[in-house]
Parts: structure tokens; sequence; C-alpha cells
């Protein structure tokens, strides 16, 4: 099967512009090792603890032992010919407890990760928060308790005290969807919650920490202050008007909820008259704070999903259904053309000129090492058919400036454990030992500069 993929990239970097930016993509709770430095226990933690969640109850206690290991990580990343790395700090390492008293080994591990970084020569893209807040914080409602922007900032102004001088990009939160949503609608990741009083409060306290934070990044200079948002094409499953409204519906709160917040200062009307009543009071009041300048809006973009219509199911009456597109290990269908729709509609949102990264995209695959090799040719055929995407974007004049892969290792891959591997590296979780890939080797061969 993998012997019908193609072995190699059909682009080079020559292809591109010469500034545009080719990274890899990790986060701090899939890779670095909670155990390790100090980390204060996170919700990840205990979401993993609590039978049902995870296979095995895996958790990040270990992960690849990031924390140890960073250089011989970051000699991948150079090696591989890229420039970027774009990875996420630890609320939990630089504050055990959310707020007040600092670790001083956490911050100091990501001063040297940053030197690490620079020395290597790529430039470091920061995520401030992919997904781990620190257990006290969650014990107090976690997103749904408005003073979340402010714990949050004081924690961004600590570390970025130290490490802001140094860094390219600054993200605040990785994939506000995610964090509001999928963990407190759909209940699929930490804390798990299923309330939409809960979600709907995270669906703005989520945007409001965003702004907060950016506002820190620029007090300290730290960089390009950006945001990162998980897109997912949404399309009705058939021609129903039922399904149309669904998808919309999904469209609504998964894509244009934060697109329509930091571009125009405005919840999608749609959407709000079906979560309004469950907004904080006084919500209106920050849509001008949520909608300040941005430097950069980064997307991650994996698949589709077909909806239809669930009935006499409580709102939002949604289900996604599965198409007949071939699909990735986690049961994702493979649709490139998505990638280049929210591209041109991201661009047109935030009006065709501020830069725009892809700053994920990849699959999970079988990924056997079978005689001390991994022959993944079907990621590389799924990464050259996204970046195909992406230069017909740049051809059409959206401002892209560069695409991570995710991710550099195969890694804790949340409510999946160490079940799906996304990396370009192979990590063997027993020994640690990585490898590459067969699409790392051939990313290398397609990022080689001309002589
Ligand atoms: C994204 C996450 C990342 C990883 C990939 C597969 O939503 O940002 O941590 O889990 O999906």
């Amino acid at each position: 099967m993998q012997n019908s993929f193609p072995e190699s990239f059909s682009f080079h970097r020559d292809d591109f512009p010469a500034d545009f930016v080719f990274g890899a993509a990790t986060s701090a709770y899939q890779i670095e090792g909670r155990q390790f430095g100090g980390a204060g226990s996170c919700h990840w933690d205990t979401f993993a603890a609590t039978p049902g969640n995870v296979p095995r109850g895996d958790d990040g206690a270990r992960a690849c032992d990031h924390y140890h290991r960073y250089a011989e990580d970051l000699d991948l990343v150079a090696a591989a010919g890229l420039d970027a790395y774009r990875f996420s700090a630890s609320w939990a390492r630089v504050m055990p407890r959310g707020t007040g008293e600092v670790n001083v080994e956490g911050v100091d591990f990501y001063d040297r990760l940053v030197d690490a970084i620079c020395e290597r020569g790529l430039q470091p893209f920061l995520t401030l928060y992919h997904w781990e807040l620190p257990s006290p914080l969650a014990d107090r409602g976690g997103w749904c308790n408005a003073d979340i922007a402010a714990w949050f900032a004081d924690y961004a102004d600590v570390l970025l005290a130290r490490i802001g001088d140094r860094l390219h990009a600054v993200a605040p939160i990785n994939e506000p969807w995610c964090v509001a949503w999928l963990s407190h609608f759909l209940g699929l990741h930490a804390p798990g919650l299923r309330d939409i009083r809960a979600a709907t409060r995270a669906l703005h306290h989520v945007l409001l920490g965003h702004a907060r934070v950016l506002e820190v990044v620029r007090a300290r200079g730290a960089g390009a202050a950006g945001a990162v948002f998980n897109f997912e094409y949404a399309a009705p499953a058939d021609g129903s008007d039922a399904s149309a409204r669904a998808a919309r519906f999904y469209d609504g709160v998964y894509n244009r909820w934060f697109l329509e917040a930091v571009c125009h200062g405005a919840y999608p009307a749609d959407v709000l008259e079906l979560l309004e009543p469950h907004l904080p009071d006084g919500w209106q009041d920050d849509l001008a704070t949520i909608a300040a300048p941005l430097d950069w809006i980064g997307i991650n973009y994996y698949t589709r999903k077909l909806i239809a219509a669930a009935p006499g199911r409580a709102l939002p009456a949604v289900a996604e259904t599965v198409g007949d597109l071939p699909q990735t290990s986690m049961g994702w269908e493979i649709y490139p053309a998505g990638l280049g729709e929210f591209l041109r509609r991201v661009a047109a949102a935030s009006g065709g000129k501020l830069p725009i990264y892809v700053t994920e995209n990849g699959m999970a695959g079988a990924d056997e090492v079978v005689a001390g090799a991994i022959d993944d040719r079907a990621r590389i055929a799924y990464l050259d058919a996204h970046v195909a995407e992406a230069r017909r974007a740049l051809a059409d004049g959206v401002p892209l400036k560069g695409y991570f892969v995710w991710s550099l290792l195969d890694n804790y891959e949340w409510a999946c454990g160490y079940d799906k591997r996304f990396g370009l590296v192979h990590v063997d979780f027993d020994s640690l030992e990585r490898r590459p890939k067969r699409s790392w080797y051939a990313l290398r061969d397609a990022l080689r500069p001309t002589a």
C-alpha cells in the first residue's frame, strides 16, 4: 500500500519566496515529560487519570523526555533544513500552582531551550498555552472563571520577562476551539465537561485571555504577536435544509466565532442567538479588547467534517458523518482543498495583508519500524498535497509566510495516548530512541538549498 505513494516531495524550497519559513511544531505536555524539573500538576494529568478518558490512562508524565533530550531533538529540526521551531511552554512548569510562586528550574529550562533554538539558527515561535492548565486553577473553574485572563497574563509576563528578547513570534493560545468547545461541551479533552454554560463562558474567556496576553507580549516586545486557530472545513452531509443549518452552526462555533471576534470584534449573529444566554454578563464590553490588532494569524488544519442534523438532540443538533475520502489513522478524512479554502478565507477576513502561517498540518500513520527504517510515504503524500494547496494560495495572493509540520516527534496525542504517531521522527516509547522517518529525509531533500 505504502508503495503506491511517492518517495519524495514534488516541491522544493526554491518554489517559495526566499523568506518563506518551513518549520516543525510540538507542544510542551506532549513531549517534555511533566514529572521532570519541578512542574506542577495540570488538568491533563487528572483527565488522563480518570478511567475512560485516555487508553490505558496514558499521560504526559514522561512523554518523549524532551526535557532532557531537547538538544538532540533540536538537532533533528536543524538537520532537516527547517527554518523555524514552534513549541509551547507549560504554565505549570513556570508556576506550579498557576499563580504566585515561580519554579526557577522551569524558567531556566525555557531559557536554555530558546538559546538552543537560536544557536541552531532556528526562529523560535512560542505558544504560551497549549492545553495544560495548572490543577489549582482548574479547581477554581479554569476557563469558566473570568479571572483566568489575569492569571494567564501574570504567567505570560513572568516567562516573557526572561525569554521574550529572543522570540520571533508568540501566540497566546493554541486552538481556542479545543480549549473551549472540545473540552467543555464535547467533553473529549481536559477538563472533560459537557456543559453548555461552561463551554460558552470558556468560548469568551479564552478570547479574553488571548487579548490580555497579547498586551503582555507587546509590552515585553517579545516578537510578533499572533493567534493560532484550528479551522475545520464543514460541509453538509446531504442536500437537506436541516443538514445545511447544522453545518452552518458547526462552522459558526468552530471557525467563525473566533475569526469574526478577532478580525471584526463581533460574534457571529447566528451562533450568538443560541449561546448568548450562557455568556457572562458584560461580554460585549470585552469585544474591543478581543479585536486588538494582530501581527499574524496561524492556521492549524487537518481535515473536513460532513455534518448532518441530529434530530431530537439538544443544542447544537449536529452529527458528524464520515465521507468517502481516504482517512488517516485518526479516522480523519484527507481533504487538502480545505486548507486552500481557509487560507483564502482568513486572508479575506483579515484584510488581505496580515501575514498568515500554516502553524500545524500533518497526519497520524501506522509507521512501523521495519529493518530499522520507517517508510511513511503516506505522510509524504499527505504533506505534499497540502503544501501544493499552500502554493496555490500564495499564487492567488494570500500573504502566506510559512508552513509548519505537525509534528517533529511522535508524542502524547492527548485522548489517544501514545497510539497515534504524527512525527517526522519516530519515537520508541520504551527506549525513547528517535529515528527519522522517510518523510524527514524527503523533507530534508526538498529543503536543501540549491548549490
Ligand atoms: C492539534 C493539536 C496538536 C495535536 C494535533 C494532532 O489539534 O494542536 O497538539 O494534537 O492536533
